[in-house]
C-alpha cells in the first residue's frame, strides 16, 4: 500500500471482505462506489468460501478482488473453514494500515472478518445489520453470526427502520446505526441499467413459470427432500415448468436431485451467472426460495416469493404483502403455491407490493457517513458495547423515543 501524502484531503484505506455470493452482490456497489471516489483507496480481499459459484459472478458483477484467499475445501465443517479465515485474514488486515475494515451479512467470512480486523484494532463497518429472526438456530448459523458482528462493529448500516429498531433493543448505541436501504436494490438498479442477461425459462413453451431456489443448512436432508416433492407434484398438477439452479453444496444437490429428476418439466441447471438469475427471476410467475437476497430482489421485480423456511428475518417484505411465509411442510407449500398461481388477483395484488428495501441509494449513504466519520477521525472501537435493554425481546416494542430518532434520522 503506498504512503498516505501528508497534506492531501484525507484517503481512506478500507479493507472490504467478502466470500460468498450473496456478499460479492451485496458489497458490489460498495466497491464500485468507493473506486469511484477519490476519498477512498478500497482493498477488496475474496476469502473463496465459495469457489465457482463466486468466480462465476465478480467479473459481472465489475467486483475484481486485490487479495484473492482460497479456503474452500469440499465438505468442509464450518470449524475447519473458520479456523482457515482467521489464520488468512488474520495475515492480510495486519498487513497494512487499513481504517476501517467492511463486511457484510451473516457468513462465516462477515463473522470472521469482522474479529480479524477487531484483533487487528480496525474498526469495522457492518452492511445489512441488525436482520433478526429471533431463533437462534434459524438460520443456522447465521442468526448467530451476525449478532457477533454487531458485538464488534463501529458502524452498522440497517437497511430497513425494523433492523435499526433491532439493533437499538439491543443496546446498540444510537449514533453507530444508519438505516440505508438494502445495498442489493443499488445493485438490482444497476444490472438493470447494464442490460439482464438471458432468462432460463424456456421460451418456446407455454405454462406458468415458477423459479426455485434452496440451499439453507437448517433445510438440508429430508426437509430439503420433502420441499423437492412439493415440486415435483406442482408440475404434475397443473402447467407450470419449473427451473431450479442448484447451489454446488453436495448436501444441497443430495436432497434435491433424486426428487427432481424424476419429471422433465423441471429444469435443473448449474448456478446461474447474475445476470442470468436476474433475468430468469424478472420472468418468473413466482419465486419459492428459502434465500435471503432473492427474497429481496423479487419484489423489486414485481414476483411475488413463497419462503420456504420457518422464520424470516425478513418480515418487512411479508408485512409489505410482497412475500408470504408459508414454513417447509410440503402440503402447505404445494397448496400456498397452487392457490397463487390459481388467483390471478391474489397473484397481482402479491406482484404490486412495494419492496420495503430502499431506493437503491444505500451505497452512497454508507460512504457518505464512513468519510464524514474517518475523516473526523472518528472511528474507534466502540467504547460502550451493546447493552441490552431489560425485557426487551424480539416483538416487544423499542423504546418509542429512540425509535422515533431513527424514523427521523432514516428520512
Ligand atoms: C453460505 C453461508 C450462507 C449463505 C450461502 C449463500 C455460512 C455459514 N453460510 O452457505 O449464509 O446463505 O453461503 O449461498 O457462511 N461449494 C462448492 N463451490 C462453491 C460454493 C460451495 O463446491 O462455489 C460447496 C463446498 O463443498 C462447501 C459447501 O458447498 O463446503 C458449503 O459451502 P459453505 O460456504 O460452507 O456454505 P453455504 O451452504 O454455501
Ligand atoms: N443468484 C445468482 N445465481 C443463481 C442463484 C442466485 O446469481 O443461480 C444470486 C441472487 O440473485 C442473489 C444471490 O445470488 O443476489 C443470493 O444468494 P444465495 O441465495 O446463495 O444466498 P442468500 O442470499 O440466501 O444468503
Amino acid at each position: 500500500m503506498e504512503p498516505k501524502p501528508l497534506d492531501a484531503t484525507p484517503v481512506h484505506d478500507v479493507a472490504v471482505v467478502l466470500g460468498t455470493r450473496p456478499e460479492a452482490v451485496k458489497l458490489a456497489p460498495v466497491v464500485r462506489a468507493m473506486r469511484r471516489s477519490p476519498r477512498f483507496r478500497p482493498t477488496v480481499v475474496t476469502t473463496g468460501q465459495h469457489r465457482e459459484m463466486l468466480d462465476r459472478i465478480l467479473p459481472q458483477l465489475e467486483l475484481e478482488p486485490d487479495v484473492r484467499l482460497d479456503v474452500m475445501r469440499e465438505r468442509q465443517s464450518l470449524h475447519a473453514l473458520s479456523s482457515r479465515l482467521h489464520a488468512a485474514l488474520g495475515e492480510v488486515l495486519g498487513s497494512a494500515a487499513f481504517d476501517a475494515a467492511v463486511v457484510q451479512g451473516d457468513t462465516t467470512t462477515a463473522l470472521c472478518g469482522a474479529i480479524a480486523a477487531f484483533y487487528q484494532r480496525i474498526p469495522v463497518a457492518h452492511v445489512e445489520a441488525g436482520l433478526r429472526s429471533g431463533v437462534q438456530g434459524d438460520p443456522f448459523p447465521e442468526e448467530v453470526n451476525r449478532r457477533m458482528v454487531a458485538q464488534v462493529s463501529t458502524w452498522h448500516f440497517a437497511p430497513t427502520v425494523p433492523a435499526g429498531v433491532n439493533l437499538l433493543r439491543e443496546g446498540v448505541p444510537q449514533d453507530g446505526i444508519e438505516v440505508t436501504g438494502n445495498t442489493v436494490v443499488d445493485n438490482l438498479l444497476w444490472v438493470v441499467d447494464q442490460g439482464l442477461g438471458r432468462s432460463a425459462f424456456d421460451t418456446s413453451r407455454g405454462g406458468r413459470r415458477v423459479l426455485v431456489t434452496l440451499h439453507r443448512r437448517e433445510n438440508q436432508g429430508a426437509v430439503m427432500s420433502g420441499l423437492a416433492e412439493a415440486v415435483l407434484r406442482l408440475v404434475r398438477e397443473r402447467d407450470v415448468q419449473v427451473v431450479l439452479p442448484l447451489h454446488r453444496s453436495p448436501a444441497v444437490r443430495e436432497a434435491l436431485l433424486p426428487v427432481l429428476s424424476q419429471d422433465p418439466r423441471i429444469r435443473t441447471t448449474e448456478p446461474l451467472d447474475y445476470l442470468d438469475f436476474t433475468a430468469t427471476l424478472a420472468d418468473a410467475d413466482l419465486v419459492l426460495t428459502d434465500s435471503g437476497g432473492v427474497q429481496e430482489e423479487a419484489p423489486s421485480l414485481d414476483v411475488p416469493v413463497l419462503v420456504l423456511r420457518r422464520t424470516t428475518e425478513r418480515m418487512e417484505v411479508v408485512r409489505a404483502g410482497g412475500a408470504e411465509l408459508v414454513g417447509t411442510d410440503p402440503q402447505v407449500v404445494l397448496a400456498r403455491a397452487l392457490a397463487l398461481l390459481d388467483d390471478r388477483d391474489a397473484h397481482a395484488r402479491m406482484a404490486r407490493a412495494v419492496s420495503p428495501f430502499g431506493d437503491g441509494r444505500a451505497a452512497g449513504r454508507i460512504l457518505d457517513r464512513l468519510d464524514r466519520d474517518l475523516s473526523a477521525g472518528a472511528a474507534r472501537p466502540p467504547a460502550h458495547l451493546p447493552v441490552p435493554v431489560p425485557g426487551a425481546a424480539l416483538g416487544t416494542p423499542a423504546p418509542a423515543a429512540a425509535q422515533g430518532a431513527l424514523v427521523e434520522a432514516a428520512r
